[in-house]
């Protein structure tokens, strides 16, 4: 009767509940019950299910971020590269010149830190499953 064994009820008296007083996945794990309107509540099985599903669902829209978030960091590294290699005040000489070529040097190190830490995470093992 609780649907976790199945004695045939002409050898055998029917199992007693779990517990008796209470609905519980104890006594009514596969089976649906029958409320007191006559609806059917839902087996422990089938919410065990659906968090299964619901899990699955979630680790794509974190793979999805995931991507996202390192796709997000490639392109800002390249445009940070890209301004980098400006040609602007290239001939300039002195001060000026050096403060440009510092500001330029300065952008090609922050794209760089950018790259590594879009690579760093597209090779983590958190990214094992789910990274493209
Ligand atoms: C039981 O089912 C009826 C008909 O579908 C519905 O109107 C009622 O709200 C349900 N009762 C509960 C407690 O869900
Ligand atoms: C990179 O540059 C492009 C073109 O200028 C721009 O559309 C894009 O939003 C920039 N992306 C980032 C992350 O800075
Ligand atoms: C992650 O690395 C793989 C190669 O290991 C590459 O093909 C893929 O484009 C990278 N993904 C991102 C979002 O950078």
């Amino acid at each position: 009767i609780n649907c976790v064994t199945f004695p045939h009820p002409d050898v055998m008296p029917e199992q007693q509940l779990l517990k008796p007083s209470e609905w519980s996945y104890c006594d009514y794990f596969w089976a649906d019950k029958k409320d007191s309107q006559g609806n059917n509540t839902v087996s422990g099985f089938e919410i065990l299910l659906q968090k299964q599903l619901k899990g699955k669902q979630m680790q794509k829209e974190m793979a999805e971020f995931v991507r996202e978030r390192i796709k997000i960091e490639e392109e800002y590294a390249k445009n940070l590269s890209k301004l980098s290699q400006n040609s602007l005040a290239a001939q300039e000489e002195g001060t000026l010149g050096e403060a440009w070529a510092q500001l330029k040097k300065s952008l090609a190190d922050e794209a760089e830190v950018h790259l590594k830490f879009s690579s760093k995470v597209n090779s983590s093992s958190f990214c094992k499953d789910f990274c493209p």
